[in-house]
């Protein structure tokens, strides 16, 4: 078989066959072809920025389940199967909860995810009950869910298959696996939303791995963006009524920031905080200028961009990872659009309502 064949041949087989040498063993292979997701270059960003920089968009929402969680989930229910389990169980924002229903549906295994009530995107909750996840709604946000998920996960019944599984981190390095492979080096800096802290943790292990094995020379600062309502690791401390807009990162007290602060640190990266209103004009703006939707948690990153964009030095290469589709929470765009008056089905009506 010609390489390229090969190649191809292993695109459809998702990323475990493409990546499976930094990657825990898997014998069952539960794959919905995630992955491979667009590396865009973004010109009207990288003008904003200016001064000879260039601005990628790392484009996560083209997961099959429309987020970046979809690589972590076929390691890790990958490896559920091959020790036998029989149900899988998260806490989510909803993203989480989304991925784990379809890969749950496409192994045959059952899945029951645990959620803050009235706190998540419509889309979301329709992808975990479309795919025949149990869903529970809890009167608490999502820590609340996430502290009894581990307590659950205590017992021999259920997989927990949130970012506290070491597989979900692990296959979300492949993501930066990604990257390098398309510059054949690290970019400079990498901004990213932050939440449960889970993908921060995983790009830099995937970085550091990649450079361990001599296929990189240099490593990017990674810049993680926060909710200002919901910010404990930029103040550092557990912030107990977390709010954002941004549901998807409505998280308090993060489970892996420990090593989302090394990442940080070792990278010497920073984290920083966005507004609510920052995030929607940012959501707003990559949707009307470069034709990319994301929903408002993954519009932290490129608000974030705007904020840093006169810290960062001349003729750099950035990468701005938006994590989740737009389409997943319509809510906040929807209540923009008003009713629509119908116009009579006649020609001069339409001509004169378009306007120009
Ligand atoms: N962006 C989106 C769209 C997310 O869904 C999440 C996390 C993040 C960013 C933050 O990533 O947690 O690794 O720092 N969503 C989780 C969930 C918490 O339950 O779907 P993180």
């Amino acid at each position: 078989m010609k390489i390229a064949d090969e190649r191809q041949m292993k695109q459809g087989r998702g990323l475990i066959e493409r990546f499976r040498e930094f990657l825990p063993p898997c014998k069952a292979i539960v794959s919905l072809g995630e992955g491979n997701t667009p590396l865009v270059f973004s010109p009207k960003l990288s003008a904003r920025v200016g001064r000879g920089c260039e601005v990628y968009v790392k484009n996560e929402g083209m997961n099959p389940t429309g987020s970046f969680k979809d690589r972590g989930m076929t390691v890790a229910v990958s490896r559920a199967i091959d020790r036998g389990a029989r149900a899988l169980i998260c806490a989510s924002t909803g993203n989480t909860s989304a991925a784990a229903a379809a890969y749950a549906a496409r192994s045959g295994i059952a899945c029951a995810v645990v959620l803050p009530a009235g706190k998540i995107a419509t889309g979301k909750l329709v992808q975990a009950f479309a795919h025949g996840a149990k869903i529970v709604a809890i009167d608490g946000n999502f820590d609340d869910a996430l502290r009894i998920v581990r307590e659950l996960g205590e017992g021999t019944e259920f997989v927990i298959v949130n970012s506290i599984n070491p597989d979900r981190i692990a296959g979300q390095k492949t993501a930066a696996f990604e990257i390098l492979d398309v510059f054949g080096d690290a970019p400079d800096f990498h901004l990213l939303p932050v939440g449960n802290a889970g993908n921060i943790t995983a790009y830099w292990a995937g970085y550091r791995d990649y450079k361990a094995r001599g296929r990189s020379t240099k490593l990017p600062a990674m810049i993680g963006f926060q909710a200002a309502g919901a910010a404990p690791i930029f103040h550092d401390k557990v912030i107990s009524n977390p709010e954002t807009i941004a549901s998807a990162i409505r998280i308090g007290n993060p489970a892996s920031w420990k090593q989302a602060r090394a990442a940080l640190d070792e990278s010497k990266g920073a984290v920083d905080v966005v507004t609510d209103e920052e995030i929607l004009a940012a959501q707003s703006w990559l949707a009307c200028n470069e034709g990319i939707f994301v929903e408002p948690a993954s519009a932290a990153s490129i608000a974030g961009l705007f904020k840093w964009s006169q810290k960062i030095p001349e003729g750099r290469r950035i990468v701005c990872t938006v994590t989740g589709h737009g389409l997943k929470d319509p809510d906040s765009v929807l209540s923009r659009i008003g009713d629509l008056e119908p116009v009579p089905a006649k020609i001069d009506n339409v001509r004169r309502a378009i306007g120009f």
